[in-house]
């Protein structure tokens, strides 16, 4: 994939491609695109073998991390007598990321059909989908299209062929993102409060209730049945040779066309902004994010960064959820630091001092900085605080919190400074006041 490519060929729908068709969610209209072919294929197959498909086509988890889904499967033992599980995560909360809930919204028998390819692989009777409760539009198109694939004898008794049965429970959360994070999801989905667990043992040796459980994303598991019907080498034909196939990115933020784009992986935001429409008229792009706010954050120089999770160019791509946010010009790189900070803050568990003080103290500082009330030596307290949360806390949320702190001071020092030495924000000289 080169940027001599024509635009319009970058594009690549096929978790999005019945998105436009009439009531995409039923079931009707799925088998209609080829819906649980990839299952009938999986079922021809041993175990073991669609674990080796999956592993050998390289798909990577799509929540963040890009851990090999076929990997994290081939973890679960074999022939240890307990039951094994599988955890979806729909508790997509990271701000700027809104994949999940579409795809749920407008196919969810893509996510059905791949728990029951997986479920198969890993020899699981007993599935889970962990959904975000505010949504609960997308909750009851769930459960609907559960119900469906229990009807259609895709789920239930003997579902898998072989006398193996397969149910899956759809569980709403109560809403704190800390849930998103696996092992704090198992916590919750067990009845308890949700707060991280020590890892190791990864949920694969140790997982819900105690069992080996997988715990994929929805767009990893949605993204296995096309794999399984057309095949390991058309997947490995899009995207690049260590970031195989397609995947969805969620655009938002100052862009004239924001929405889901469904392009390979290892494209570039200035493709994606060249196929889109760009930053809306008459502006230019200051900052962005590649996966969210827990992502660094890049300026114009990082347009050509392949959107991977390798990490080309010299600043390196967190892909993470692959949430590409835009700001342009008319944004104060303070401001929207101080926003993401907060809401870190406020989901911050509370199990470990970095993260829970650390937050809180950073908070504390932005909002000075950003009323113009910010001190000398305000900056190298930030990135202090934020150097004692980094890799010192005991889930990603910690570093989640210190990333936009470090990159926004490394490329946006100047306008931190200038807060402070003037005694105002320069974005909104009218709400600021002067601190002489
Ligand atoms: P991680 O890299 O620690 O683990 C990734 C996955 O691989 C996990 O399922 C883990 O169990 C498994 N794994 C890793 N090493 C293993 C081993 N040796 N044996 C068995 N399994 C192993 O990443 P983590 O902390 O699970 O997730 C962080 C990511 O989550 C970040 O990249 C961030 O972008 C993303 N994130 C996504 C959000 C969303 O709303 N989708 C919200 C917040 C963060
Ligand atoms: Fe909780 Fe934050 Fe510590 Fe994670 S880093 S365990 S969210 S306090």
């Amino acid at each position: 994939m080169t940027s001599a490519e024509p635009a319009e060929k970058l594009l690549s729908p096929v978790l999005s491609a019945s998105w436009d068709d009439h009531r995409p969610w039923t079931l009707e209209t799925y088998r209609r695109h080829g819906g649980y072919d990839g299952l009938r294929a999986a079922l021809a197959m041993a175990p073991d073998e669609v674990i080796a498909l999956v592993k050998d086509s390289g798909l990577r988890g799509r929540g963040g991390a890009g851990f090999p889904t076929g990997m994290k499967w081939q973890f679960i033992p074999q022939n240890d007598g307990k039951p094994h599980y599988l955890v979806v995560n729909a508790d997509e909360s990271e701000p700027g990321t809104c994949k999940d809930i579409p795809l749920l919204f407008a196919n969810p028998h893509s996510l059905i059909e791949g728990m029951a390819i997986a479920s198969y692989a890993i020899r699981c009777n007993h599935a889970f989908i962990y959904l975000r409760g505010e949504v609960v539009p997308v909750l009851r198109r769930l459960q609907a299209a559960v119900a469906e694939a229990y009807r259609a004898g895709f789920l239930g008794k003997d579902a898998l062929g072989e006398g193996i049965d397969l149910d899956i429970t759809v569980h709403a959360g109560a809403g704190a993102y800390i849930c998103g994070e696996e092992t704090a999801l198992l916590d919750s989905l067990e009845g308890r409060r949700g707060q991280p667990r020590l890892r190791p043992p990864f949920p694969a040796i140790a997982g819900l209730y105690a069992c080996p459980t997988v715990v994929n994303n929805v767009e990893s598991i949605a993204s296995v049945p096309p794999i399984l019907a057309r095949g390991k080498d058309w997947f490995k034909s899009l995207g690049t040779e260590k970031s195989p196939g397609f995947t969805l990115y969620s655009l938002s933020g100052h862009v004239t066309n924001p929405g889901q784009y469904e392009a390979p992986l290892g494209i570039t935001l200035r493709q994606l902004l060249e196929i889109t429409g760009g930053v809306r008229s008459g502006h230019r792009l200051k900052f962005w994010t590649p996966g969210g706010s827990s992502t660094p954050m890049f300026t114009d120089q990082h347009l050509d960064v392949p959107l991977d999770y390798e990490g080309v160019g010299a600043a390196g791509s967190m892909l993470g959820t692959k949430a590409l946010q835009v700001f342009d010009e008319t944004t104060c790189v303070v401001r929207a630091v101080t926003r993401w900070t907060e809401f870190y803050a406020h989901e911050s568990c509370g199990k470990c001092t970095p993260c829970r003080e650390g937050t809180y103290w950073l908070v504390q500082l932005l909002k000075r900085i950003e009323a113009g009330q910010g001190v000398p030596g305000d900056l190298e307290k930030l990135l202090d605080i934020a150097d004692n949360i980094n890799g010192k806390s005991f889930c990603a949320l910690g570093d989640g919190a210190a990333s936009p702190i470090v990159s926004s001071l490394e490329h946006f020092r100047a306008e931190y400074e200038q807060h402070i030495n003037e005694h105002r924000c320069p974005f909104d000289p009218a709400a600021s006041t002067v601190w002489a």
